[in-house]
């Protein structure tokens, strides 16, 4: 038996156990395991061998992804088992969210299971080590021998204490610390868990931002010459449609490279489950099935004002192989998952990329990129 089998028997025997338990401490052990199997070459090897995805390559912003679906923020924050996202089969990893201080994030708890509407409610306020550490473990997976061959790249927090006003300064420490290690960098100003940090998806204070951390990749690239590395900006789903316009118009080479959309929303849908009502009475952001709809709305959005001349990494609701291509005929070039991994297992990574496969035999396409924004066509 290989991946394909393992979301069944997941669904059916370790998830209802897992799911008896506290959704954070069984993520904390799941990234203390697969820290260790990270160390472990051979387990590595043997993980891939049964989990590792068929190929699907995709060119994107410069890079080459041997997949199209990666690894969400917010699963290994600190980069923790950075070479075991690649053996369960990612085609890229998106490590943090990482922030400038290390801080501790909001009291537990702070992540709630909506069974039934197979959604989390998550609060978890930016839990990390900070940049300095993060960027000293992908050193030493680096020199391990143990960095993964596919793109990783990380998302940016703006620290909880910085003040709004010197948030391009902050964002800018994070970047110019971890800019040897990454493929690519993602400024999150959309999470809901820090106080005001929406507010940065303004036109002047993004713009301020994004300029901060090209200059510091002017002066790098001054002393190290290499290839520029994308840098793309993460979107909340709660924006209206002239809120995403203004945020189109900063994604231009030398600003924005491409949009990450979307993160988790501060709406809730309407409900009859008693027990998801409770956890969507939660304050934070809502991951998973109920924000599927909406994501794919701002990717088909996004797709048509820029006439699709703007990369889009689309995430938000992806269970399977289905709503990955619901993603990327959107108009997203690429594609990550959290919360469906948490429903289906690592299995679905395997289960995606070969049903894509499959969806673009049937379309009678020969590479990827030709199905991206094919819903406009
Ligand atoms: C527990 C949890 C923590 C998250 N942490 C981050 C984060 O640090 N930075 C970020 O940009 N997104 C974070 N996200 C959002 C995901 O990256 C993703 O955008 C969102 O969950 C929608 O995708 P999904 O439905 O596949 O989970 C987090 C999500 C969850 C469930």
């Amino acid at each position: 038996m290989g991946a394909p089998g393992t979301t069944w028997l997941y669904k059916k025997l370790l998830r209802p156990v897992l799911f008896e338990q506290n959704p954070e401490e069984i993520h904390e052990r799941l990234i203390h395991t697969l820290g260790w199997v990270s160390r472990q070459e051979l387990l590595c090897d043997a993980v891939h061998a049964f989990f590792g995805a068929p190929e699907l390559p995709v060119d994107f912003l410069g890079l080459r992804f041997p997949n199209p679906v990666g690894l969400a923020a917010g699963m290994d924050k600190e980069a923790m088992a950075v070479p075991a996202w690649a053996a369960l089969g990612f085609g890229f990893t998106e490590l943090g969210a990482t922030t400038w201080l290390a801080q501790p994030g909001n009291p537990k708890p702070r992540v709630f299971r909506a069974i039934s509407a197979e959604g989390i409610v998550n609060r978890m306020g930016f839990n990390n080590d900070g940049a300095e550490a993060v960027a000293r473990r992908c050193a030493d997976w680096r020199a391990k021998g143990r960095w993964p061959r596919h793109p990783v790249g990380i998302n940016l927090g703006k620290s909880k204490l910085t003040p709004l006003e010197q948030a391009a300064e902050d964002y800018q420490k994070s970047f110019r610390v971890l800019w040897p290690h990454l493929d690519f960098f993602v400024v999150n100003v959309s999470s809901p868990n820090t106080p005001n940090l929406r507010q940065l998806q303004d036109r002047t204070a993004l713009t301020e931002i994004l300029q901060a951390l090209r200059e510091c990749q002017r002066e790098l690239l001054a002393k190290t010459p290499g290839p520029a590395k994308p840098i793309l900006v993460k979107v909340a789903p709660d924006l209206t449609w002239d809120a995403l316009d203004e945020i189109l118009e900063l994604a231009r080479p030398g600003l924005a490279d491409g949009l990450v959309a979307t993160n988790t929303t501060i709406s809730r849908p309407a409900t009859t489950d008693p027990r998801v009502a409770k956890v969507y009475a939660e304050t934070g952001g809502l991951s998973g099935k109920p924000v599927r709809v909406r994501s794919t709305e701002v990717i088909h959005h996004l797709y048509r004002q820029s006439k699709g001349r703007v990369p889009i990494m689309g995430v938000g609701g992806i269970f399977n192989a289905e709503d990955a291509w619901e993603k990327i005929t959107a108009g997203a070039a690429l594609v990550q998952i959290y919360t469906g991994m948490v429903y289906e297992g690592a299995g679905v990574v395997h289960e995606i990329v070969t049903g894509l496969r499959a969806k673009l035999a049937e379309a009678g396409l020969k590479d990827l990129s030709q199905a991206v924004g094919l819903a406009h066509r």
